[in-house]
């Protein structure tokens, strides 16, 4: 049990002897210094209610409390806040917990099979800056899901079928004829910005284009191979890209939108049959009452165009139907632009009433805001164009590795390589990581690479100061007890224990950031223990106390880190 959840445990019983069984008790870690460890904010909700004053009720709050051997101190405070002071020796029990446990004490969740749906690029032109944040804030909460115990299904519904498919094989067959199609495939964007003039300026490479699409989707062998190439080098791409940033996704987790092109027509009549979709002038489309328009006429979902053409939409059908059927997926997370909201609304709506899922089953669209240049605009080149993902993880790598460099000119240039690949990428996720997701950000280079502040840089370099501290330590005793007189150590102490319930609130909100915010939290705290609780000039107990909470913040800050899929070295 963590350790809100064991103090909520008790407030409860507290609460519900004061026969306070409705009232929600409002308990919270205290945010500021002097206010206790946690805070009751629940009381004055309940006086009113009750029609009672609120400091006699938190009165008998307090008395109904049975802390003894938690808590030192509850006290009363304001117009009924009641805080509560963690006892020492409550504390030291629970680091020890911690320091003993190979996952910091945190207890694992009842196994699910969780689905997250992450990355997914369009497979026809390379990857680029808006790829990223679904990339990373997916891998973020596959591991700490993961760590939870979870059954986790990465699945990469990357976009590999539909109309530019054929323009693409048409182009690549027409290089390949000319001899040179893997030097023209080794760069895509270019590859596609070609294949598009061709398809502009010449009609009958056009009309080819095409026959190919509905070759393709007949299943032709000759154009059905032509495409296989050029997926698959396309997928190399990506995961060259994905190796570059550490993601834990790889080639078994690709399951395209080409995977689910034999169940699209199932898929359509299993939902006429059900009476859901309707014939709408030639196509097939679900009207939803649930999403009106101004004038009060219900959304349509198509999802079979006049001609029989399916549509993304389709597509998305058939792989709830597959997740559900196949994957018993027991929670869903699509990490994708918040841009898309509206067609995951209708999408879940339309997935509830066909019952392609079960009725317990979670559908949740993790939705993220855009990355912005420091124009506040979408992220661009200078002239406009889309930024290469693997060309800005290249660009971030050399910056770190100048400032590196900069820093310690002492460093060999391997040893340079490497502290500017962990810092680099480390930067850029954790710019991306710390941000609530939901709201758009700006990339400035220079705020996330700073050694000051809420960056990767500065994390991974407090993370290097807990192990310098054991280089100078020939030994100590890795039972002892650690000590929480001074406030430096005891808030340390007290943050430190609430790791569990930050991950907690990353699996259950999908809000990585709470994780970031908390490390950082951790680093501050031992910066201020560091420069005021001397470790190394202190003697017996009090020094292997030192060295064990320094141990347990290098744990918490090193696991927390890999959470969010963030390296850590133990020098740079
Ligand atoms: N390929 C899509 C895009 O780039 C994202 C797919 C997200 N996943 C899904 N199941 N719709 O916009």
């Amino acid at each position: 049990m963590s350790l809100l959840q064991e103090l909520e445990a008790h407030v409860r019983a507290a609460f519900d002897a004061c026969g306070l069984q409705d009232e929600p008790i409002l308990l919270q870690a205290a945010s500021k210094a002097g206010f206790g460890d946690y805070q009751i904010n629940g009381v004055m909700g309940a006086a009113k209610k009750q029609k009672t004053n609120p400091r006699s009720l938190a009165e008998q709050v307090v008395s109904a409390l049975k802390l003894e051997g938690i808590a030192q101190k509850t006290e009363i405070a304001g117009p009924g806040f009641i805080n509560i002071h963690l006892a020492p020796e409550f504390i030291i029990q629970k680091a020890q917990m911690a320091l003993q446990s190979d996952r910091l004490a945190v207890s694992e969740h009842t196994p699910k099979n969780i689905v997250v749906d992450y990355s997914s690029p369009n497979l026809a032109k390379e990857m680029h800056v808006g790829h990223l944040r679904s990339s990373i804030i997916g891998d973020a909460l596959n591991r700490v899901l993961r760590f939870f115990g979870h059954n986790v299904i990465a699945q990469n519904h990357v976009g590999d079928w539909g109309t530019q498919f054929g323009m693409l094989t048409a182009y690549l067959l027409e290089t390949e004829q000319q001899g040179d199609a893997s030097l023209a495939l080794a760069d895509l964007e270019d590859f596609y910005r070609r294949a598009k003039i061709r398809f502009d300026e010449d009609p009958a490479f056009a009309q080819k284009a095409r026959e190919y699409v509905v070759k393709l989707q007949s299943g032709d062998q000759e154009i059905l191979a032509l495409w296989k190439q050029f997926v698959s080098i396309s997928l190399a791409h990506c995961q060259a890209v994905y190796n570059k940033l550490g993601l834990l996704l790889s080639q078994k987790d690709v399951m395209g939108e080409s995977a689910y092109n034999n169940d699209l027509q199932a898929t359509v009549d299993e939902l006429v049959q059900m009476g859901l979709a309707v014939d709408d002038n030639g196509s097939k489309v679900i009207f939803l009452d649930e999403f009106k328009d101004q004038d009060g006429k219900p959304a349509a979902f198509i999802i079979q165009k006049t001609g029989g053409g399916f549509l993304y939409a389709t597509t998305d059908l058939a792989c709830i139907r597959y997740r559900t059927r196949e994957l018993k997926a027991q929670r869903t997370l699509y990490v994708v632009d918040a841009r898309q909201s509206l067609h995951f609304q209708e999408l879940f709506c339309t997935a509830r009433k066909a019952k392609f899922v079960s009725d317990d089953a979670r559908l949740e669209h993790i939705a993220f805001g855009t990355m912005m240049g420091e124009d506040n605009k979408p992220f661009k080149t200078r002239d406009g164009g889309t930024v290469k993902l693997v060309d800005l993880l290249n660009e971030a790598i050399q910056r770190a590795g100048a400032l590196v460099q900069a820093k310690n000119p002492d460093l060999t240039s391997e040893q340079v390589a490497k502290i500017a690949q962990v810092v680099g990428i480390g930067a850029v996720k954790y710019a991306d990581l710390s941000k609530s997701r939901t709201s758009d950000y700006v990339f400035k280079w220079d705020s996330m690479l700073s050694f000051e502040g809420n960056t990767a840089p500065y994390l991974q370099y407090a993370y290097t100061r807990t192990q310098s501290v054991f280089r100078k330590v020939a030994q100590f005793d890795q039972n002892a007890p650690i000590a929480v007189e001074d406030v430096a150590e005891k808030q340390l102490a007290v943050a430190l224990l609430q790791f569990e319930d930050v991950l907690n609130t990353v699996a259950q909100s999908c809000y990585p950031h709470h994780l970031a915010t908390y490390l950082y939290q951790i680093a501050t705290l031992f910066s201020r223990f560091y420069e005021a609780c001397p470790i190394l000039k202190v003697e017996g107990s009090l020094k292997d106390s030192r060295l064990q909470l320094t141990q347990l913040t290098a744990r918490t800050l090193k696991q927390g880190l890999d959470l969010l899929g963030i390296e850590v070295l133990d020098v740079m």
